[in-house]
């Protein structure tokens, strides 16, 4: 059954946080630069009360849809992109904007891509081996996987994925590939776990989790996507205007980390006062009640 999008398609992780520190008001104007299905603008649409203005931005139209159900009592308030946050600048100058009062990013995957086998991000159940998040043309996990040599291969295991089985990961899938195209995630993830020594699979998360937030990043360009988008971001803030980035994983968190200190040193045009010394994380009832929170980090910072 297809999840409900006013509860179960996404639950958003940290919301009160979220709000807090961007502390939305009335005539402000908001951009949830990963709408998902909405949760965390809903909760900036909530406190702001009236009048206060959100641009909704998504890579995937079923985002996009279940968000418009999800929002629709706030319809006339909310504005909502079908695109990718790489082209922040031109989206908000196409809508007329200027200047923004709050910008939140929510990286990563929903629970609704992870969940529908279909999407082929999930390596617990089989599917196509898809992952694109947007359905725009572009090359799959399926394409990567079937056409990049070995040494790419492992590459792209070992930069996004920080696995230190890469070389051998790589070498099955070219083997097994020369007898018939990998096509499934299924079909993926036994080669994982095949390539990966018994004992090394003993312990830990699930074999091919690594391998999969490799390929998930690579087919997304997800890193590349969070350098323009934190950039344009800064530059669109207006003073006094809060960031807040919610990242699941160390290379995420490090771009976050390493580009608001590069912008907190000099203070020019476009420099940032950091609120988070320290990354804030979920607490654990948090991480009890909604699991995929548990490797959350948020960083936030303020305009000067
Ligand atoms: C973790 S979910 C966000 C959930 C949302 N905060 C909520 O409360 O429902 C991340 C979303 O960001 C979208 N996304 C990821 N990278 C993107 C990009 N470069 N541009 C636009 N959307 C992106 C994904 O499609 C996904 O829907």
């Amino acid at each position: 059954m297809k999840p409900n999008a006013k509860d179960e398609y996404h639950t958003p992780v940290m919301s009160d946080e979220v709000v807090w520190l961007i502390h939305p008001r009335p005539g402000g104007v908001y951009i949830d630069c990963t709408l998902g299905s909405g949760g965390h603008a809903l909760g900036l649409l909530e406190f702001a009360g009236a009048g206060a203005q959100v641009i909704g931005i998504d890579r995937d139209q079923d985002a996009i849809s279940a968000a418009k159900e999800r929002l629709n009592i706030f319809r006339d308030t909310v504005t909502f992109v079908h695109g990718n946050f790489s082209d922040l600048q031109d989206i908000v100058k196409n809508l007329g904007i200027l200047k923004a009062d709050g910008i939140l990013f929510d990286l990563g995957v929903s629970s609704h891509q992870l969940d529908e086998a279909e999407r082929g991000f999930s390596y617990m159940e089989d599917g196509p081996l898809d992952m694109r998040m947007g359905q725009e043309a572009g090359p799959s996990a399926k394409d990567l996987i079937n056409t990049l040599s070995a040494e790419e291969i492992a590459s792209i295991l070992k930069t996004y994925g920080e696995e230190r089985w890469a070389d051998r990961i790589a070498e099955f899938i070219v083997k097994r590939r020369d007898k018939a195209p990998v096509t499934t995630t299924g079909e993926l993830a036994d080669i994982v776990k095949a390539a990966i020594p018994a004992k090394a699979r003993r312990s830990g998360p699930h074999p091919a989790r690594r391998t999969f937030q490799a390929l998930r990043i690579a087919v997304n360009q997800e890193l590349d996507n969070l350098h323009a988008g934190l950039d344009q971001a800064i530059r669109i803030l207006r003073s006094g205007g809060r960031l807040v980035v919610i990242s699941y994983h160390s290379l995420e968190d490090r771009i976050v980390k390493t580009t608001f200190l590069k912008m907190s040193s000099p203070k020019g045009q476009d420099s940032l006062r950091i609120l988070t010394k320290k990354p804030i994380v979920p607490c654990m009832e948090e991480i009890i009640a909604n699991p995929r929170s548990r490797s959350a980090k948020l960083r936030a910072a303020e305009k000067f």
